[in-house]
């Protein structure tokens, strides 16, 4: 069985190998460019954004992996072969990073951390009381998938309130649930953090402007974990530099690596991460996908499957 990989660059590849050489010893993982790899002969592939059209020419495919939690950078390819399961990875690693990431950041904004790194660099002892305890202030999770759950439990583990909004409705034991574009500004009405960990879809593209920021209360805290196309920047910039906003950890843009010359880089209220938030290691990755391979093999179901209706 060949499993083809487009992730983390052809670098990446010996480590992906020999990941997979422990998991799936038959697996014959090859790079996507490799001239050398009969088309016909893939089974499988692995890719983060695949150039329009490749997959498409991989004629006896039966399955594709993404190598992220979101797929959308595979959705833009208007020739993915769409009868094909599509699986998005989500290992136990990744849920577990992400509410590490989210209670960091969460803790961050309570703290000023950004001024303190400010001070820091200026070598200025800044003595400031820290602008408000955690427990203090309820934070609003959009997007209650595997990670967004992993959050909820996390931050409610450090004494956090926490209050849920999703498409459909979860229930969430101890957790105040909000569903659907009806839910929504009672939710945000609630929210003095927001964390935005949605999937990017047509519903949830451009979401964080200044219409929801002006619903949030006063001096909120930002923190997005989701797509970069879901926040219009500007609108982020100014709701702080009014105050509605107290400060906001951006781990993700509209365009990646983020430009030297993006304001978000100096705003003394933007901490700017490198879409760091939750990257497990290729060895989980590998296991997980591995996994899959092997249910799909025997004929059972696979986990976190794309589904188009849901549009993640
Ligand atoms: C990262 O953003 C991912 O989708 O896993």
């Amino acid at each position: 069985m060949i499993l083809v990989v487009k992730s983390g660059g052809e670098q990446a590849l010996p480590e992906w190998r020999a990941s997979f050489a422990e998991v799936a010893p038959d697996l014959d993982v090859r790079w996507w460019d490799d001239a050398t790899v009969d088309p016909a002969a893939v089974d499988y592939a692995l890719v983060w954004d695949p150039e329009p059209g490749r997959l498409a020419a991989l004629p006896r495919l039966r399955a594709i992996f993404g190598s992220g939690a979101g797929v959308d950078a595979i959705l833009r390819d208007q020739h993915l072969p769409k009868h094909l399961p599509l699986v998005r990875c989500v290992p136990p690693e990744a849920t577990q990073r992400m509410g590490e990431f989210v209670c960091w950041a969460v803790l961050s904004l309570s703290k000023d951390a950004r001024r303190m790194a400010i001070a820091q660099a200026k070598c200025a002892w800044d003595a400031f009381d820290p602008p408000f305890a955690a427990a203090a202030k309820t934070v609003g999770i959009m997007g209650l998938g595997a990670m967004g759950q992993r959050a909820v439990a996390m931050l409610r583990g450090l004494g956090i309130p926490v209050i849920g909004w999703s498409r459909s409705r979860k229930t969430i034991e101890g957790v105040e649930c909000f569903a659907g574009p009806r839910g929504l500004p009672a939710f945000l009405a609630r929210s003095e953090v927001l964390v935005c960990l949605l999937p990017a879809t047509p519903e949830t593209v451009g979401l964080i402007a200044a219409p929801l920021l002006g619903q949030l209360p006063p001096g909120a805290g930002l923190v997005q974990v989701g797509r970069g196309a879901h926040q219009v920047l500007p609108d982020i910039v100014a709701a702080l530099d009014a105050g509605q906003l107290s400060g906001a950890m951006l781990d993700v843009f509209e365009t990646e690596p983020l430009p030297s010359d993006n304001p978000a880089w100096t705003h003394p209220r933007i901490t700017v991460t490198p879409h760091a938030a939750s990257l497990p290691s290729r060895h989980e990755r590998a296991r997980y996908i591995a996994d899959c391979i092997a249910r799909f093999e025997r004929g059972e179901a696979l986990p976190n499957l794309y589904l188009p209706e849901r549009g993640y």
